[in-house]
């Protein structure tokens, strides 16, 4: 094996060996025990000889830690040879300048689990991770600052993020190759090229992980389209992608000449979202493109090897804004209750035919003792209206993290005059709000629907407005990554001057302190409550607790917040891990916000993850009604798009300005019906993107289950806009609300990022315009949900 030493000695600096003892030292006299790790022209090199990383990725937070050991036993046995983590800064930090590494916090004890296990370690520290995780892991505290710019060198950003890497040092840096440990590798940021472009900041974080004793090889990743975003010389380049290996590695050596190939994430399935469809990942395709990296020498890392539960309030939420299911089953190898799947058995097979010489894979552990819970009342209940905590007094109502607080809900209350019925609207609510006048529910605030008004009944005396609020998961994903909670000011009442003020605001954070103060009576309870039960065990296993008669919230056994559920779905179940359940009398809490149908509970031998029922949500599907006509308007521009799977750029003659942006599809490449599109963005004059954040789609003519409109705005080249397969002729169009009027120097199409995929677009037209194509929006403005 040739070994280009040029590339070493940058890789060395890169890695800042320079600084931290020489890695060819080391190489030369490894201490006791210790290997060596490097990136050769060609290959990584493992003790000097040429290694393919087999790697998939596991949370360790969303397992509980008595079953880690088990997990990393079936990665091993799925033929992984590495595991892939993310830190989330926001749960180690989770206030400033106070770290828990414990129970399921503890990456250190996962990582010599790992090593036990005979897999090595790939730490993706952050600081920010994406991640499907509340805010994509940044701490909420640094929202409490007004202007704070995440992901940028602003200091109010950088300072805290250099203080959480040098603590990481502190933890993990013993753990790595150079000193005997199990992790060969660290990632700086993640997908950065997605979100801006200064390569300054990507130094700035590299070097703050070298600061904080990290030595060995550092890299980024980013999709294809994004690697040139940020892009730095002396960071190793890996790219993500759920398909498609050829391309992507293709558009990766465009970068990177020569080094061994590597993907950061490769998806074997994908996340689901509250109110979506359960989403699976195609076999054959997952397989096939599997067995192309296998057998040409390129490292991977599967995205999920292992999703995982995201407990507590932790899980994240998509753009346009979609909240994350608690199950991060994501149709991975290995389930969400650890379980062999027949991925699993399909990759383990795959990979035991790609093995090094004289490797050898061990088989799966044992499965995991599973129960059933026969079915049981909760008979207590604490309305939430009736345990309030003292109030603050404030003139005008501020966000959640002002009052100190990063998760939960949010009551804010004061009296509304006399009067006729009139609209109550606010300016945004983030992100559900049950409006209560007198104690009466009047109407439901929905930030999905970018419903922010509700009518108020008429009033014969002055009463009492609450306006209760759910935060759900910080949207992980581009510039909406400041997601601030709670009630944005002014409230307003339709004919009155000024906004209404006098505001007593109560804290409900769902903590444990909260928890503890509850005052219970005998069921039952209408309203926001907190319902108590019993159930007895006379053995303990893993469970899947049957939530499909209760409405939204929250769940907790035995103390361990098991997340949130929705009645809507897909998922209706909640995984219960034996560990956290007792032989004799268990204890479980139910937030519910809407109220169950019938307080009872059972414990499933099986999970259900794709029961959906929209028919249960509170608040409309915000798809326009009318006819889509643009017979009477002119097309900002018409044309045809080029072969070729790379972002396509189209420059408005001059720059046009309305409200309501409309791709539509006149004709296919492969000449089909069916039109795809991964991502649709707008740009400005200079063919800067315009930013997404309060774009809703508006319309699609047709869409498939798991592939709807909205995921051609949700910044996530891998997920995307399909229409219908089983008909529906050309032309094919999609209609997106900007929010506000806009000027557009032009729109940027990206389609799927398979060559040989159906549905990219030949002949389009866009039209831009201030009144929705006929289509009706009416409706969707106020809330229809009756008291
Ligand atoms: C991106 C991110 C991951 C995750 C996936 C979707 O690729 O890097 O953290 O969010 O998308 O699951």
């Amino acid at each position: 094996m040739l070994i280009n030493l040029r590339f070493i000695f940058i890789w060395a600096l890169a890695a800042g060996w320079l600084f931290w003892g020489s890695p060819v030292a080391e190489a030369q006299q490894p201490p006791m025990g210790a290997h060596t790790f490097a990136i050769g022209d060609k290959d990584f090199l493992l003790d000097g000889k040429p290694f393919q990383i087999r790697c998939g990725e596991i949370h360790y937070t969303r397992v509980p830690r008595a079953y880690w050991d088990q997990r990393l036993k079936m990665g091993k046995a799925m033929g992984l040879n590495a595991v892939c983590v993310y830190l989330f800064w926001n749960k180690l930090e989770w206030k400033q300048g106070q770290f828990d590494w414990s129970g399921e916090n503890d990456a250190a004890e996962f990582c010599r689990l790992a090593q036990q296990n005979g897999l090595w370690v790939i730490l993706r520290p952050g600081p920010y991770v994406c991640a499907e995780w509340d805010g994509g892991g940044l701490p909420w505290w640094l929202l409490k600052n007004p202007g704070i710019k995440m992901r940028t060198l602003d200091p109010a950003f950088i300072e805290p993020s250099k203080a959480y890497f040098k603590e990481v040092g502190r933890v993990l840096a013993p753990l790595q190759i150079t000193r005997g440990g199990p992790i060969l590798m660290a990632q700086v940021e993640n997908e950065y090229g997605s979100y801006g472009k200064d390569a300054e900041y990507m130094g700035v974080l590299r070097q703050a992980l070298i600061d904080a004793s990290f030595d060995v090889p550092l890299f980024a990743c980013n999709p294809k389209k994004d690697i040139k975003n940020g892009l730095r010389s002396d960071l190793f380049q890996a790219v993500n992608f759920g398909k498609d290996p050829k391309g992507s590695f293709d558009a990766l050596r465009g970068f990177q000449p020569s080094g061994p190939l590597v993907n950061g994430e490769f998806y074997p399935g994908w996340f689901d979202s509250w109110g979506g469809t359960h989403r699976t990942g195609n076999m054959g395709q997952y397989l096939a493109d599997l067995e192309y990296m296998l057998k040409n020498n390129m490292s991977f890392s599967i995205y999920m090897a292992h999703g995982g539960t995201t407990w507590g309030l932790w899980s994240g939420a998509d753009q346009p804004f979609r909240p994350d299911t608690t199950s991060y089953d994501y149709d991975a190898p290995i389930s969400e209750a650890g379980w062999v799947t027949d991925k699993f058995t399909k990759t383990r097979e795959l990979i035991s035919r790609y093995l090094m010489p004289g490797e050898t894979l061990p088989a799966p552990p044992p499965p995991n003792p599973v129960i059933a819970i026969p079915r049981f009342a909760l008979t207590e209940v604490a309305p939430i209206f009736k345990n309030l905590p003292a109030p603050i007094q404030e003139d005008q109502p501020r966000l959640m993290e002002q009052y100190d607080q990063g998760h939960g809900c949010i009551l804010y209350r004061t009296t509304v005059p006399a009067g006729p019925a009139t609209t109550l609207s606010v300016k945004e609510v983030h992100d559900f709000a049950w409006i209560f006048l007198d104690g009466k529910q009047v109407g439901v605030m929905d930030r999905r629907r970018h419903l922010y008004a509700v009518t108020l009944p008429a009033r014969t005396s002055p009463a009492q407005l609450d306006i209760l609020i759910e935060a759900i998961g910080r949207v992980n994903f581009g510039p909406g990554i400041h997601d601030r909670k709670g009630l944005y000011a002014p409230v307003r009442l339709e004919g009155l001057a000024s906004p209404l003020a006098g505001w007593q605001v109560y804290s409900l954070p769902l903590d444990d302190a909260e928890l503890g103060g509850l005052h219970y009576e005998p069921a039952p309870a209408t309203g926001p409550a907190f319902w108590r039960g019993n159930f007895e065990l006379a053995q303990t296993g893993d469970t899947f607790l049957d939530l499909r008669s209760w409405g939204k919230g929250v769940v907790w056994v035995n103390g361990h917040c098991l997340g949130r559920f929705w009645d809507i779905g897909p998922t209706q179940t909640m995984y219960t891990p034996g560990p956290w359940l007792k032989t004799g009398r268990n204890e479980i809490v139910v937030l519910d916000l809407v109220g169950p149908r019938d307080p009872e509970i059972a414990g499933l031998a099986e999970p259900i993850l794709n029961e959906s029922h929209p028919e249960l949500d509170f608040t409309k599907k915000p798809r326009a009604s009318g006819t889509f006509q643009v017979d009477q308007i002119k097309p900002a521009q018409e044309g045809s798009f080029s072969e070729g799977t790379e972002a396509k750029d189209i420059h408005f003659a001059v720059p046009v300005t309305g409200r309501y942006l409309c791709l539509q599809a006149l004709s296919t490449l492969d000449g089909k019906p069916l039109v795809s599109v991964a991502e649709f963005e707008a740009i400005d004059a200079n063919g800067q993107n315009l930013p997404r954040t309060n774009w809703k789609l508006l319309w699609v003519d047709s869409e498939q289950e798991g592939k709807e409109g909205e995921n051609a705005i949700d910044g996530q080249s891998s997920s995307q806009w399909e229409t219908s397969r089983s008909g529906g002729a050309l032309p094919h169009e999609i209609v997106i609300d900007l929010g506000q009027s806009t000027t557009l120097g032009g729109v940027r199409y990206l389609p799927s990022s398979d060559g040989k995929n159906p549905g990219h677009v030949k002949d389009y037209r866009i039209f831009v315009s201030d009144t929705p194509f006929g289509l009706a929006t009416e409706g969707v403005k106020k809330s229809n949900v009756s008291p």
